[in-house]
């Protein structure tokens, strides 16, 4: 339907499109004043609005932090192969770098000049701090010094937890994932992205210290519980070797404290040490080895919770074409 206005006596029409014959001039009849008039094709287009839904897919990011206060156990590794995979698979990704050296950039061969440093300043805007890595894929870098948004958010007197999340408005309705790489240790940039993300995916080395590095971070995660809803959704063993039994008996125990958030386990993979060398993602790197499937495995498991969690696929792909 369409509204066709009467030059005339100014009464409204509601007039059904369809009738409307295209690319011609056609007169018409006010039904109140009987006057008529011509109208053309164009003016009809005109008069009916786009629909930004049809143009583009709303989206509706999940936001996954990919954390645990042990470094060393694969986090920046997962973050960036699980983003790479995503948006091989035909989903827009965000990856937001907030590890102090710039890893996930450098693990995908870029060098942000700028990222959250200039975000949370206000110098840039989200747009402009965003740079794009691959297709679907783009990253926010930590940026000048992640130090200094250390500082931006302590100086705050009150509300600072959601200093990352103001800044990242808007962001959602871009993206179908946006991961979240988080540095070793717990500080103020750590419960920012806490605060900011909706979703936790803690990588796990299979080895006996982690089991209590996970103890103690679910126990600061159920302290931010009482002020947002936020959920350990995967627990992601890594360095599972299969040719010893103790990483897989500890994979055991991981499964009976927490059930089938519990993935299948990435292995050790050399490959996946070698990669970023050459700046390359698992998938470029090596596509057939061990770290790849593993990933794509990953990727396939958070994209079946699709329907629980809400991300729209873009293209509705759900596996990574390539392999
Ligand atoms: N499954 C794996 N097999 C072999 N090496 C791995 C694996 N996952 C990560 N690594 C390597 O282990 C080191 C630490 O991984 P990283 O992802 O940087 O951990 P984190 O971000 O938690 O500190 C890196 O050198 C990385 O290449
Ligand atoms: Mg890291």
């Amino acid at each position: 339907m369409t509204v066709i206005v009467c030059p005339k006596c100014s009464r409204r029409h509601r007039v059904d499109t369809s009738k409307i014959t295209q690319n011609r001039r056609q007169l018409v009849r006010c039904k109140v004043c009987d006057h008529r008039f011509p109208i053309h094709v164009a003016q009809k287009m005109a008069a009916e609005p786009a629909q930004p839904e049809a143009i583009e897919k709303r989206r509706n990011a999940r936001k996954i932090a990919v954390s645990l206060s042990k470094g060393g156990v694969g986090k920046t590794t997962t973050s960036v192969n699980l983003s790479a995979g995503l948006a091989l698979a035909g989903y827009k990704v965000l990856l937001v770098d907030t590890d102090t050296q710039g890893q996930s950039s450098f693990m995908l061969g870029k060098k942000p000049q700028a990222g959250l440093t200039e975000l949370l300043t206000g110098e840039l805007t989200a747009e402009e701090a965003i740079v794009s890595a691959r297709t679907n894929l783009s990253i926010l870098g930590g940026g000048r010094s992640l130090a200094g948004v250390k500082r931006i958010i302590d100086k705050k007197s009150f509300g600072s937890e959601w200093t990352l999340t103001e800044a990242m408005e808007g962001l959602d309705n871009k993206f179908d994932f946006i991961i979240i790489d988080t540095s070793p240790g717990w500080d103020q940039l750590t419960v920012n992205v806490l605060f900011y993300a909706t979703e936790v995916l803690t990588p796990v080395a299979l080895e006996v210290m982690s089991l209590h590095g996970l103890a103690e971070f679910t126990k600061n995660l159920h302290a931010i519980q009482k002020y947002k809803p936020i959920n350990l959704n995967y627990v992601l063993p890594t360095f599972l070797d299969t040719r010893i039994d103790q990483p897989q008996n500890i994979n055991r125990k991981l499964k009976s404290l927490y059930g089938d958030k519990v993935c299948q386990p990435i292995r050790y993979d050399e490959q996946l040490t070698r990669a970023p060398a050459h700046g390359k993602t698992i998938f470029e790197f090596v596509p057939d080895g061990n770290g790849a499937a593993d990933y794509e495995a990953l990727v396939r498991t958070i994209v079946k919770d699709n329907t629980i969690f809400g991300a729209m696929p873009t293209k509705g792909g759900t596996v990574i074409p390539s392999l």
